[in-house]
């Protein structure tokens, strides 16, 4: 039987259990795209915690695609550094690291807000603000598959154990899959091999650079916008040489009912489980997972090869080791400071009283 807290291989890689951080961004640290001192402290207190595999933040594959002008970067040799150290900080403290290579689409504050196609379905916002949205022909798609490989190889050269394609969450790669967002009547668009043809290609062209060493895996939404599109999707990227799935919300946060059978689970877990049944590379079940009793029924009872937390190990970087330890972490209040005053967790009360009891436990020299 598989075991959370049990070591397993991926691409040759031994991690030391199936708890994985998945990306968070920290809004504000960063000048100019650069990795600062703040996230590596920050990516080495996650990793020292325990995950056995560290999805590092959405980093931008191009300066006009970025949320904030504060995003971290990966459109030129010159960030190659700081992911140098980054890799140095995760891998000292055992734990692997790959990185979320990123392009914001119609949420892109710094440049043109860009959509597959203008003729959108009802959902699909096609402005951003004031600002029309536009159209990419197919040359256009071609030059950012290229700037996503390019990324990719970037990181790959900083020693990085490999990426995470960012194709959830209503940005440029979610759009794409998305039948009720691309409308597209070319070889981009139609049907779901069409659709998929984008991410497929960046996959390819990134495990032809990169090599077969190299962990390439995608975030997406598993019901964009229903469970068979996700499903039809996960073969397609298995085919194209995915490792490794990251199960979301798509380019609306769709969700799906889910059955009373997981009742415990939210509709993105859910869609996870189902997903894995049709593919055999591993898949991550993500968002509100929230106890170790949830990972431990989807990782050890065979629905899911790895469970991600993302808020409990902001609220307590050590979550991780006190939770396999059988002691009790500071808990995530679920208050959305990290969320909705993209802040990141700067203002976590939760993180704030971690600290207060570490120094507690200091001055009383246990
Ligand atoms: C502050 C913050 C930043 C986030 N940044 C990213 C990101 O860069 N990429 C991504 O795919 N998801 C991002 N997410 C979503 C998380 O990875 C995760 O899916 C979400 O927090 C739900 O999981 P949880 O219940 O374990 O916290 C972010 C979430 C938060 C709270």
């Amino acid at each position: 039987m598989i075991m959370i807290f049990e070591k397993c291989r991926l691409k040759g890689r031994v991690l030391k259990n199936r708890i994985v951080f998945p990306p968070v961004v920290c809004f504000g640290w960063s000048k100019d795209g650069v990795m600062s001192q703040r996230h590596l402290e920050h990516y080495r207190n996650v990793a020292k915690g325990g995950a056995g595999l560290v999805i590092a933040e959405a980093s931008c594959i191009n300066p006009a695609a970025r949320l904030t002008e504060s995003q971290l970067g990966i459109w030129s040799d010159d960030f190659i550094p700081g992911y140098e150290k980054l890799a140095g900080v995760c891998h000292a403290e055992g734990a692997a690291v790959t990185v979320q290579i990123h392009h914001g689409g119609i949420k892109a504050v710094t440049g043109e807000p860009l959509v597959p196609s203008l003729a959108a379905g009802e959902q699909a916002p096609a402005k951003r603000g004031a600002l029309k949205a536009k159209e990419l022909d197919a040359a256009g798609i071609r030059e950012i598959e290229d700037q996503f490989t390019a990324a990719a190889v970037r990181l790959k050269k900083a020693g990085v154990d490999g990426v995470e394609l960012h194709g959830a969450h209503g940005y440029f790669l979610s759009y794409f899959i998305s039948s009720s967002a691309n409308k597209r009547v070319d070889e981009y668009g139609g049907s779901t091999e069409n659709r998929a043809r984008i991410v497929s290609n960046i996959m390819k062209k990134i495990r032809s650079e990169c090599g077969g060493g190299f962990i390439i895996g995608i975030r997406y939404g598993g019901a964009s916008p229903g469970l068979d599109d996700g499903i039809a999707l996960a073969k397609i990227f298995e085919e194209a040489g995915c490792d490794i799935l990251n199960i979301s919300t798509g380019a609306f946060g769709e969700t799906i009912p889910v059955p009373g059978k997981y009742v415990e689970f939210n509709s993105a877990v859910y869609t996870a489980i189902e997903i894995k049944k049709h593919v055999s590379i591993p898949v991550i079940a993500s968002n509100s997972v929230g106890t170790i009793e949830k990972g431990k029924i989807l990782v050890n009872g065979g629905l899911a090869d790895f469970a991600a937390y993302a808020r409990n190990i902001l609220a307590d970087y050590d979550w991780v080791k006190k939770t396999e330890q059988g002691k009790e972490p500071v808990r995530c209040f679920k208050c959305r400071t990290c969320r909705w005053f993209k802040r990141a967790f700067d203002d976590c009360p939760a993180q704030k009283i971690a600290a207060q009891k570490h120094a507690a436990r200091k001055r009383a020299g246990y």
